[in-house]
């Protein structure tokens, strides 16, 4: 069932893949529950970024109805639009660097022990959010990079693939002429929707948020944006909730958005009204954010989804249970009429 709501900036009331090698199965077992983190609400809930999150949600709902495992859920369901070509800022498909080369760019999170996994630039492998599982399950480390990131996938067994589609190339090519470094996400760029994000809060309570991106499209060779890096793209912690961001991850990265927005509920401020303040936060920095793609989702362990955007054409899907919702986010600062 698929609904459509508008929300104006306020709070909602509210199989597994083939190939992977070694992933946690859907059978994984799920986190067992912590004191005083028990899910009250009565059911899982996930929340993700934009239209494509609904197909992430989709399949993380039922994982977490096989299994009731929250991370591989999480995983699983940002597999399907990595897979998607014609989501173009994740994955393959996603738009390439300035040079016509994909770089992925992918984090984990769990939320009962703050465990971290992540890739960056990471190019030829498909399921960096998959990786970035792995780095957090079975490497010392909480970050891998370039071309130490992708040896590590390939020595578990992942395999290199092409993710750049004729699409994307096409898209490459007819602004490689005048081609000069100015990262989408900026609002000029309709068509690059940019980062999926999910938070899920399984039926113990226990939280868990993955993210996975392309990055600004034409960015130069080795740039990273927030999406690996926890505290600016992604944070959970069960004992308050979980946000992921998706705009102009250099903007996130100056005022730790994801870290600041976590911090603020810990105090007690609303999750919408959380978000708000951060995203301010970065337009008083600079007024120039106002027209930036910067916007974020959270959910906090009561429940309580939350939601926030600068410019206009944020959506965020919600899944409560078997029922999922599809929400436009009104911006905080709509552009100006023009006379
Ligand atoms: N938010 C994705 C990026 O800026 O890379």
């Amino acid at each position: 069932m698929r609904r459509r709501t508008f929300l104006k900036n306020g709070m909602l009331g509210i199989g597994a893949l083939a190939g992977l090698p070694g992933a946690r199965g859907a059978f994984a077992a799920p986190e067992p529950a912590a004191a005083g983190r028990e899910n009250r609400v009565g059911e899982p809930i996930i929340v993700s970024t934009w239209s494509h999150g609904m197909a992430a949600n989709n399949a993380a709902a039922r994982i977490l109805q096989v299994s009731g495992a929250g991370m591989t859920a999480v995983v699983r369901g940002i597999m399907i639009p990595e897979a998607d070509p014609k989501v173009t800022s994740v994955g393959r498909g996603g738009y390439p660097n300035i040079d016509g080369v994909v770089e992925l760019d992918a984090a984990v999170m769990n939320g009962n022990t703050l465990e971290v996994g992540a890739v960056a630039g990471m190019q030829g492998i498909l399921h960096p959010i998959a990786v970035a599982e792995k780095v957090m399950d079975e490497s010392p480390h909480t970050l891998l990079v370039g071309a130490g990131a992708k040896q590590f996938a390939l020595s578990k067994g992942f395999t290199e693939t092409n993710l750049l589609t004729d699409g994307a190339k096409k898209a490459w090519e007819a602004r490689r002429g005048g081609l000069k470094y100015k990262p989408a996400g900026s609002g000029a760029d309709p068509d690059n929707h940019d980062t999926i994000g999910s938070v899920l809060m399984d039926a113990s309570g226990s939280i868990f948020a993955g993210c996975s991106t392309s990055g600004a499209a034409w960015k130069l060779p080795g740039r990273v944006g927030d999406s690996p890096i926890v505290g600016h793209g992604l944070y959970c912690d069960s004992d308050v909730g979980g946000v992921v961001a998706t705009g102009l991850g250099e903007e996130f990265a100056k005022i730790c958005g994801s870290f600041a927005v976590i911090e603020l509920m810990r105090q007690g401020v609303e999750p919408t009204e959380a978000i708000r303040q951060v995203l301010e936060r970065a337009v008083k920095r600079d007024g120039r954010n106002k027209g930036r793609l910067l916007a974020m989702v959270a959910l906090r362990r009561d429940g309580t989804v939350g939601a926030g955007s600068t410019t206009p054409g944020f959506q965020i899907a919600v899944t409560r249970g078997t029922k999922h919702e599809l929400t436009d986010i009104a911006p905080l600062y709509p552009p100006k009429k023009k006379d």
